[in-house]
Protein backbone atom coordinates (compact mmCIF):
# COMPACT_ATOMS: atom_id res chain seq x y z
CA UNK A 1 0.00 0.00 0.00
CA UNK A 2 1.30 3.53 -1.13
CA UNK A 3 0.82 4.94 2.70
CA UNK A 4 1.43 8.34 1.78
CA UNK A 5 -0.67 8.52 -1.49
CA UNK A 6 -3.49 7.50 0.51
CA UNK A 7 -2.96 10.14 2.97
CA UNK A 8 -2.56 12.84 0.58
CA UNK A 9 -5.88 11.90 -1.08
CA UNK A 10 -7.22 12.16 1.92
CA UNK A 11 -6.19 15.38 3.17
CA UNK A 12 -6.98 17.01 -0.21
CA UNK A 13 -10.15 15.60 0.25
CA UNK A 14 -10.44 17.01 3.48
CA UNK A 15 -8.96 20.22 2.63
CA UNK A 16 -11.64 20.56 -0.65
CA UNK A 17 -14.47 20.31 1.87
CA UNK A 18 -13.25 21.90 4.66
CA UNK A 19 -12.13 25.79 2.46
CA UNK A 20 -8.31 24.82 4.07
CA UNK A 21 -5.93 25.71 1.23
CA UNK A 22 -2.38 25.42 2.00
CA UNK A 23 -1.05 28.78 0.33
CA UNK A 24 2.33 28.82 -1.59
CA UNK A 25 5.82 29.84 -0.28
CA UNK A 26 8.14 32.03 -2.28
CA UNK A 27 10.18 33.24 0.58
CA UNK A 28 13.24 34.47 -1.65
CA UNK A 29 11.79 35.82 -4.53
CA UNK A 30 9.30 38.18 -1.81
CA UNK A 31 11.37 39.05 0.92
CA UNK A 32 8.62 42.00 1.90
CA UNK A 33 5.90 39.53 2.00
CA UNK A 34 7.68 36.56 3.66
CA UNK A 35 4.66 36.29 5.76
CA UNK A 36 2.53 36.07 2.78
CA UNK A 37 1.40 32.66 4.09
CA UNK A 38 -0.24 33.31 7.36
CA UNK A 39 1.00 35.85 9.92
CA UNK A 40 2.52 34.23 13.03
CA UNK A 41 0.24 34.47 15.22
CA UNK A 42 -2.40 32.78 13.10
CA UNK A 43 -0.25 30.04 12.82
CA UNK A 44 -0.08 29.80 16.46
CA UNK A 45 -3.73 29.45 16.42
CA UNK A 46 -4.23 27.06 13.74
CA UNK A 47 -1.82 24.75 15.29
CA UNK A 48 -2.99 25.01 18.57
CA UNK A 49 -6.84 23.61 17.09
CA UNK A 50 -4.63 20.97 15.38
CA UNK A 51 -2.88 20.29 18.95
CA UNK A 52 -6.57 20.09 20.41
CA UNK A 53 -7.80 17.78 17.60
CA UNK A 54 -4.82 14.99 18.31
CA UNK A 55 -5.87 15.12 21.79
CA UNK A 56 -9.39 14.17 21.00
CA UNK A 57 -8.42 11.72 18.63
CA UNK A 58 -9.49 8.28 18.77
CA UNK A 59 -8.95 7.77 14.80
CA UNK A 60 -6.48 4.34 15.99
CA UNK A 61 -6.64 2.46 18.94
CA UNK A 62 -3.54 4.25 20.34
CA UNK A 63 -5.91 6.88 21.14
CA UNK A 64 -7.41 4.49 24.19
CA UNK A 65 -3.75 3.25 25.46
CA UNK A 66 -1.97 6.65 25.42
CA UNK A 67 -1.63 8.25 28.69
CA UNK A 68 -1.23 11.68 26.93
CA UNK A 69 -1.06 12.40 23.15
CA UNK A 70 1.95 14.65 22.17
CA UNK A 71 0.77 17.30 19.10
CA UNK A 72 4.14 18.49 19.05
CA UNK A 73 5.64 22.03 20.01
CA UNK A 74 7.72 24.86 19.07
CA UNK A 75 7.88 27.72 17.13
CA UNK A 76 4.62 28.31 14.99
CA UNK A 77 7.27 30.27 12.47
CA UNK A 78 10.27 27.90 12.49
CA UNK A 79 12.56 27.61 9.93
CA UNK A 80 13.65 24.02 10.69
CA UNK A 81 11.03 21.37 11.66
CA UNK A 82 12.25 18.22 13.34
CA UNK A 83 9.83 14.87 12.88
CA UNK A 84 10.58 11.79 14.48
CA UNK A 85 8.99 8.42 14.93
CA UNK A 86 6.90 8.52 17.83
CA UNK A 87 6.38 9.41 21.57
CA UNK A 88 7.85 7.53 23.96
CA UNK A 89 7.00 6.49 27.80
CA UNK A 90 8.44 10.13 28.49
CA UNK A 91 6.91 11.67 25.87
CA UNK A 92 3.43 10.00 26.79
CA UNK A 93 3.68 11.08 30.43
CA UNK A 94 4.38 14.61 29.72
CA UNK A 95 2.21 15.20 26.41
CA UNK A 96 5.26 16.65 24.58
CA UNK A 97 7.89 15.44 22.40
CA UNK A 98 11.68 14.02 22.64
CA UNK A 99 11.63 14.94 26.33
CA UNK A 100 13.63 11.46 27.56
CA UNK A 101 17.08 10.45 26.35
CA UNK A 102 16.88 11.02 22.72
CA UNK A 103 15.44 14.59 23.29
CA UNK A 104 17.87 15.43 25.21
CA UNK A 105 20.85 14.88 22.92
CA UNK A 106 18.07 16.38 20.42
CA UNK A 107 18.50 19.30 22.35
CA UNK A 108 22.26 19.24 22.60
CA UNK A 109 22.48 18.79 19.13
CA UNK A 110 19.86 21.72 18.57
CA UNK A 111 22.39 23.79 20.61
CA UNK A 112 25.22 22.98 18.76
CA UNK A 113 23.68 24.25 16.00
CA UNK A 114 23.93 27.77 18.12
CA UNK A 115 19.63 27.50 18.39
CA UNK A 116 17.40 26.92 20.86
CA UNK A 117 15.03 24.16 21.01
CA UNK A 118 12.23 27.45 20.53
CA UNK A 119 13.80 28.29 17.60
CA UNK A 120 12.28 25.53 15.54
CA UNK A 121 9.45 22.57 16.15
CA UNK A 122 9.67 19.56 17.33
CA UNK A 123 7.13 16.92 15.78
CA UNK A 124 6.39 13.46 15.11
CA UNK A 125 4.76 10.49 12.34
CA UNK A 126 2.57 9.55 15.40
CA UNK A 127 1.67 11.59 17.76
CA UNK A 128 0.87 8.30 20.42
CA UNK A 129 2.98 5.76 21.87
CA UNK A 130 2.44 2.64 20.06
CA UNK A 131 2.32 0.01 23.23
CA UNK A 132 6.38 -1.07 23.67
CA UNK A 133 7.56 1.64 21.71
CA UNK A 134 6.95 -0.82 18.69
CA UNK A 135 7.28 0.70 15.24
CA UNK A 136 4.29 2.37 13.81
CA UNK A 137 1.64 0.37 11.57
CA UNK A 138 0.50 1.38 8.35
CA UNK A 139 -3.15 2.20 9.54
CA UNK A 140 -1.41 4.11 12.77
CA UNK A 141 0.24 6.05 9.95
CA UNK A 142 -2.54 6.74 7.70
CA UNK A 143 -4.98 7.85 10.53
CA UNK A 144 -1.90 10.46 12.04
CA UNK A 145 -0.15 11.37 9.03
CA UNK A 146 -2.78 14.05 8.41
CA UNK A 147 -2.14 16.08 11.83
CA UNK A 148 1.63 16.40 10.65
CA UNK A 149 0.60 17.25 7.07
CA UNK A 150 -1.41 19.92 8.10
CA UNK A 151 1.28 21.29 10.92
CA UNK A 152 4.55 21.39 8.01
CA UNK A 153 1.67 23.17 6.21
CA UNK A 154 1.18 25.94 8.56
CA UNK A 155 4.40 26.26 9.77
CA UNK A 156 5.87 25.86 6.28
CA UNK A 157 9.60 25.61 7.48
CA UNK A 158 12.21 25.93 5.40
CA UNK A 159 13.75 22.60 5.98
CA UNK A 160 12.32 19.27 7.49
CA UNK A 161 15.17 17.18 9.19
CA UNK A 162 13.31 13.50 9.28
CA UNK A 163 14.86 12.02 12.37
CA UNK A 164 15.61 7.89 11.65
CA UNK A 165 14.02 5.84 8.71
CA UNK A 166 10.19 6.06 10.04
CA UNK A 167 9.95 9.77 9.43
CA UNK A 168 12.15 9.23 6.52
CA UNK A 169 10.72 6.39 4.77
CA UNK A 170 7.01 7.93 5.27
CA UNK A 171 7.77 11.81 4.44
CA UNK A 172 9.43 10.42 1.58
CA UNK A 173 7.12 7.90 0.36
CA UNK A 174 10.04 5.61 -0.34
CA UNK A 175 10.93 1.96 1.06
CA UNK A 176 15.11 3.43 0.76
CA UNK A 177 17.26 3.09 4.21
CA UNK A 178 18.31 6.06 6.16
CA UNK A 179 21.64 4.93 5.24
CA UNK A 180 20.45 5.33 1.59
CA UNK A 181 19.01 8.71 2.55
CA UNK A 182 20.90 10.62 4.72
CA UNK A 183 22.95 13.53 4.07
CA UNK A 184 21.64 15.03 1.02
CA UNK A 185 18.10 17.02 1.04
CA UNK A 186 15.31 15.33 -0.62
CA UNK A 187 11.67 17.37 -1.43
CA UNK A 188 8.79 16.87 0.75
CA UNK A 189 6.01 17.18 -1.04
CA UNK A 190 2.97 19.04 0.32
CA UNK A 191 0.51 18.74 -2.27
CA UNK A 192 -1.01 20.35 -5.00
CA UNK A 193 0.11 23.93 -5.80
CA UNK A 194 2.95 24.04 -3.23
CA UNK A 195 6.48 23.89 -3.68
CA UNK A 196 8.23 21.19 -2.35
CA UNK A 197 10.22 21.58 0.64
CA UNK A 198 13.81 20.69 1.56
CA UNK A 199 13.85 18.00 3.87
CA UNK A 200 17.43 15.99 5.15
CA UNK A 201 17.34 12.53 6.62
CA UNK A 202 19.70 11.64 9.07
CA UNK A 203 19.39 9.33 12.35
CA UNK A 204 17.24 9.16 15.01
CA UNK A 205 18.73 10.37 18.30
CA UNK A 206 17.42 7.04 19.89
CA UNK A 207 19.41 5.36 17.35
CA UNK A 208 22.56 7.20 18.00
CA UNK A 209 22.14 6.71 21.37
CA UNK A 210 22.40 2.53 20.66
CA UNK A 211 25.26 3.13 18.17
CA UNK A 212 27.12 6.38 19.97
CA UNK A 213 30.48 5.97 17.41
CA UNK A 214 32.43 8.75 16.61
CA UNK A 215 31.34 7.68 13.22
CA UNK A 216 27.47 8.14 13.38
CA UNK A 217 28.02 11.14 15.63
CA UNK A 218 30.32 12.84 12.68
CA UNK A 219 27.88 11.65 10.39
CA UNK A 220 24.57 13.60 11.77
CA UNK A 221 26.70 16.69 12.65
CA UNK A 222 27.76 16.53 9.22
CA UNK A 223 23.65 16.66 8.49
CA UNK A 224 23.43 19.12 10.28
CA UNK A 225 25.97 21.39 9.05
CA UNK A 226 24.39 20.93 5.46
CA UNK A 227 21.15 22.48 6.71
CA UNK A 228 22.74 25.18 8.50
CA UNK A 229 24.51 26.15 5.76
CA UNK A 230 21.56 25.86 3.13
CA UNK A 231 19.81 28.39 5.53
CA UNK A 232 22.62 30.94 5.28
CA UNK A 233 23.51 30.03 9.10
CA UNK A 234 26.71 30.00 10.96
CA UNK A 235 28.36 26.65 10.68
CA UNK A 236 29.92 25.86 13.98
CA UNK A 237 33.41 23.57 12.80
N1 LIG B 1 11.40 9.41 19.80
C1 LIG B 1 10.60 9.93 18.86
O1 LIG B 1 10.64 9.53 17.70
N2 LIG B 1 9.79 10.92 19.22
C2 LIG B 1 9.76 11.41 20.45
O2 LIG B 1 8.98 12.33 20.68
C3 LIG B 1 10.61 10.84 21.41
C4 LIG B 1 11.41 9.84 21.06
Amino acid sequence: MNVNKVVRQHLEMEQFFSGFTPKGKDRASEPQEQEDNMAVAEKTVELEKIAEQVRQCRKCDLGSLRTNAVPGEGNSNARIMFVGEAPGADEDAQGRPFVGRAGQLLNKIIEACGLKRSDVFIGNILKCRPPENRDPRAEEIISCLPFLQRQIEIIDPEIIVALGAHAAKTLLNTTKSIGQLRGQFHEYYAGIGRPPTKLMATYHTAYLLRNYSPENRRRVWEDMKKVLAELGLPVPQ
